[in-house]
């Protein structure tokens, strides 16, 4: 299965690279005042949230192998696993609202200041770090 691992992290870094970028350009977007910036940003957006998407298909579809190839057994019983997954929908629950926030911005829909976006950023954080304390070290 080392493969399969590998092709899981590989998926999740990039995931994790649009999880944390996308709020960034919105930081930037909220504060743009000229036409040509927002249009730019629209498209930048657009084709990072694309990129995001296939990390995070990616990223579920080598996980999901992994639990039908021997974790289930292996771990269905432990608290770390059931922790991690939890971790993993409110990871895609944000993905899902980064694409909505894309939307917002690209129908000129946007209300909110860059101090908001600036706190959406650090929404992954504590999922990312439970995640991995929870894969690496399988505390419980
Ligand atoms: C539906 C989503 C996911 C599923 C089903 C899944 C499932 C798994 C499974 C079964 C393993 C093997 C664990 C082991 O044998 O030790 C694994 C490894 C791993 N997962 Fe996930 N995962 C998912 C999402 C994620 C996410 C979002 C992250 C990062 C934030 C992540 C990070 C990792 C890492 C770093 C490893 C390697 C651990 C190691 O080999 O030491 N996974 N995943």
């Amino acid at each position: 299965m080392p493969w399969i691992v590998s092709f899981h992290v590989i998926f999740m870094v990039t995931w994790f690279a649009g999880l944390f970028y996308l709020p960034r350009l919105f930081v930037y977007h909220a504060d743009c005042k000229d036409a040509p910036g927002n249009e730019r940003f629209k498209v930048m957006e657009r084709k990072l949230y694309v990129m995001t998407n296939i990390g995070f298909i990616g990223t579920v579809v080598f996980g999901l192998i992994l639990v039908f190839a021997y974790a289930w057994s292996a771990y269905a019983m432990t608290g770390w696993f059931w922790t991690k997954m939890v971790m993993v929908i409110i990871l895609i629950a944000f993905n899902f609202y980064c694409g909505k926030l894309v939307k917002d911005f690209r129908e000129e829909r946007n209300i909110r200041s860059h101090k908001f976006y600036r706190l959406v950023n650090e929404i992954p954080v504590l999922p990312l770090v439970v995640i991995i304390i929870c894969v690496v070290v399988k505390p419980f």
